[in-house]
């Protein structure tokens, strides 16, 4: 694999079912290249590193960027090991760092489960690694500085580069999150579902720790959402450009627009998820635009309305849970209708069930998974 003008290479960026048009736009905007739309991702070709730079740190609804180092025929499970041990792994490891080998998705007869597929691909890269350098590296499954993915399907093993390393969702903003967070990339994929104005005042009434007014502020901002990371699978390849980093980052810090004052209200009756909120906010010094109220949404009163509600109320899992949140979605549709500006815009994600609840006549719904749960995004113009 190289980056010579004569070559182009394969990548495969990975997202939530359901997440893939956005993601599709999203890659098109960044790179200008039209991706191909494949179940839970797209791929395309790119024809040097700064595509995939750029991709990583400014992805907001992706994975995963997978880069691929090559197919081989797999007929037999020990193809698998073959292919791992006749190639040279040293370039990647030059102080023997730590990796995994993750195989996701194994469609072949010779396998019964998808473990013992990374296993052998793993006993392939270490064996051929302790011919050349005598010493074999660790796995390492929980922090890895190296992770390789592969498929099988058919009869083609394909290897990639997990260029990402930590999945794209974990935004380097913060550690802990809130007992019932929002993955940051589905709060994304929400809000470029939603749109927003650049003089939007948004609030979430049920904010917990903010990740759905976070990923509304980077947006707004233009702020890439990986510029606090400084974990990434690409700088692992042995061909990797610093230099290239470098000037990719500078020109996203150069592109950051400053925020209104006060256009992000966040609202909850737990202070503890607030200072987690509170935390993240200092981090990406959005403090002016940033107003934390603690306390019961509906004791709220604005000094500018709201413009657009956005927000993920708690939904029970189980039947009486359920039951006892009723009246909340209620009072939640009548202020919004109430407390918002005329006009104003509102979008709630929760469950089908709880959806029917709000008593406010939605727009427009969308169908997403937030992990295995099927939810509904809906959308109400305000008058
Ligand atoms: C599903 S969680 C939101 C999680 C959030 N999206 C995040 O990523 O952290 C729902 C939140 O609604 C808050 N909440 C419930 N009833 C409320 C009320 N009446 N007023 C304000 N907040 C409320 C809870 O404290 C909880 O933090």
């Amino acid at each position: 694999m190289s980056f010579s003008s004569s070559t182009t290479v394969k990548l495969f960026i990975t997202c939530s079912p359901g997440v893939e048009p956005l993601l599709a736009n999203e890659v098109k905007q960044i790179v200008n290249i039209e991706p191909e739309i494949a179940y839970a991702g797209v791929s395309l070709t790119v024809p040097s590193f700064e595509e995939i730079m750029k991709l990583n740190l400014y992805l907001r609804t992706a994975s995963r960027v997978l880069m691929q180092l090559f197919d081989a025929p797999c007929r037999y499970p020990q193809d698998v090991y073959k292919a791992f041990r006749k190639r040279h792994w040293t370039g990647y490891f030059p102080h023997l760092e730590s990796f995994m080998i993750d195989a996701p998705l194994v469609q072949h007869r010779g396998f019964t489960n998808s473990l013992y597929a990374a296993q052998i691909a793993k006993d392939g890269l270490c064996d051929s690694l302790k011919a050349i350098l005598d010493q074999r590296p660790s796995v390492d499954t929980k922090n890895p500085q190296i992770r390789f993915v592969i498929t099988i399907i058919d009869d083609l093993l394909e290897v990639f580069l997990d260029t990402s390393l930590d999945s794209l969702h974990k935004r380097g903003i913060r550690l802990k999150g809130h007992e019932a967070p929002i993955r940051e990339t589905l709060a994304a994929a929400l809000l470029l579902t939603v749109g927003m104005k650049e003089d939007d005042i948004i609030c979430d009434p049920c904010c917990g720790s903010g990740t759905m007014l976070l990923e509304a502020a980077l947006i707004q901002s233009n702020t890439p959402p990986g510029i606090l990371r400084n974990r990434w699978g690409f700088l692992k390849h042995p061909k990797c450009d610093y230099k290239m980093w470098t000037r990719v980052q500078d020109e996203a810090k150069k592109a950051i627009r400053p925020l209104k004052n006060d256009s992000f209200i966040a609202i909850d009756n737990d202070r503890d998820s607030l200072d987690l909120l509170k935390e993240a906010v200092k981090k990406l010094k959005f403090e002016e635009a940033f107003t934390i109220k603690a306390q019961n949404f509906q004791e709220v009163e604005f000094s500018t309305p709201p413009t657009l509600f956005v927000t993920n109320p708690p939904y029970g899992v189980r039947l009486q849970e359920s039951e006892d949140l009723r009246p909340l979605y209620r009072s939640l549709g009548e202020f919004m209708k109430l407390k918002g500006a005329h006009p104003s815009r509102g979008a709630i994600f929760t469950t089908y069930d709880m959806s029917k609840e709000i008593g406010l006549k939605a727009t427009k719904r969308h169908v997403f998974k937030n992990g295995q749960l099927e939810c509904r995004l809906l959308e109400y113009d305000l008058y």
